[in-house]
């Protein structure tokens, strides 16, 4: 058995700008690993590359299959998760309408109910019946998890979860994820701050201007002075 997820030589342009120049790198199954790199680096751009929303050259093989070439919703059935940076939510319905749409038809029982997703965020649950557009912003990137993970992926990527959240919204972003990684659900996690990053990878990436410059664990991560100077501290 490989990865889960095996990126190799991932190239991505808009227009004529050459922003992914060969990306590489590799998930297992189980593991959290963070991508983490300054502001235009690439690391969005790489998760919509996998996803089919960006057109990717190079191979992206999923559970070994290659999934370069196929369309979004195609790659999210064969168990890709991606939560995106603008919270992707449907305003004029409820909370719990926004959770049913998450769910795959096809399967009736995921790993996810709409049980757990109350449990972990009381607030959600508060909040079923209300219109998903006046919830604050924080609300609203949970409940793009939380609707994300009603899918049933086999891995999640997540684009900042913790951007513009109060210190106690991130910690609450913090527990489900190792609440995700407790069920066995692999995450990819984008990140710019290293708050949650180290504290919960298996492993790290620090992207550059569009391919990868360190692989490691946290403990190399936090010995590398380096990379942490040249890559990250702005
Ligand atoms: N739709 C687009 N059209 C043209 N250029 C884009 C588009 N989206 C992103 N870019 C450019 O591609 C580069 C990489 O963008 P990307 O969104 O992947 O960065 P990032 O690493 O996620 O950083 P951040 O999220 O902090 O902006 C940037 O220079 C950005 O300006
Ligand atoms: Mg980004």
């Amino acid at each position: 058995m490989g990865a889960l997820l095996e990126v190799a030589d991932l190239n991505a342009y808009y227009g004529k700008s050459h922003i992914l120049q060969g990306v590489t790198f590799h998930i297992e199954k189980g593991e959290i690993v963070s991508l983490l790199g300054r502001n235009g680096v690439g690391r969005s751009t790489t998760i919509k590359a996998i996803m089919g929303d960006v057109r990717p050259h190079g191979s992206i093989k999923f559970n070994g299959r290659e999934i370069a070439g196929l369309k979004p919703h195609q790659i999210a059935r064969l168990g890709l998760g991606y939560v995106p940076e603008n919270r992707d939510i449907f305003p004029t319905l409820t909370v719990r309408q926004n959770l049913l749409l998450g769910q795959k038809s096809s399967k009736s029982t995921g790993k996810w109910t709409m049980e757990d997703m109350f449990n972990v965020f009381p607030r959600l649950r508060e909040r079923a019946e209300t219109p998903a557009g006046v919830l604050s912003g924080g609300e609203q990137q949970m409940l793009t998890m939380c609707r994300t993970l009603m899918g049933d992926p086999e891995l999640i990527m997540i684009d900042e979860p913790t951007e513009g959240l109060a210190p106690m919204m991130v910690e609450l972003v913090g527990q489900l994820l190792a609440e995700i990684a407790s069920r066995g659900v692999s995450i990819l996690l984008v990140e710019q701050k290293l708050t949650i990053a180290l504290k919960i990878s298996h492993r790290l990436y620090v992207m550059g201007h569009g391919h990868i410059v360190f692989e490691g664990t946290p403990a190399q991560f936090a010995a590398d002075e380096t990379v942490r100077k040249e890559w990250l501290e702005v």
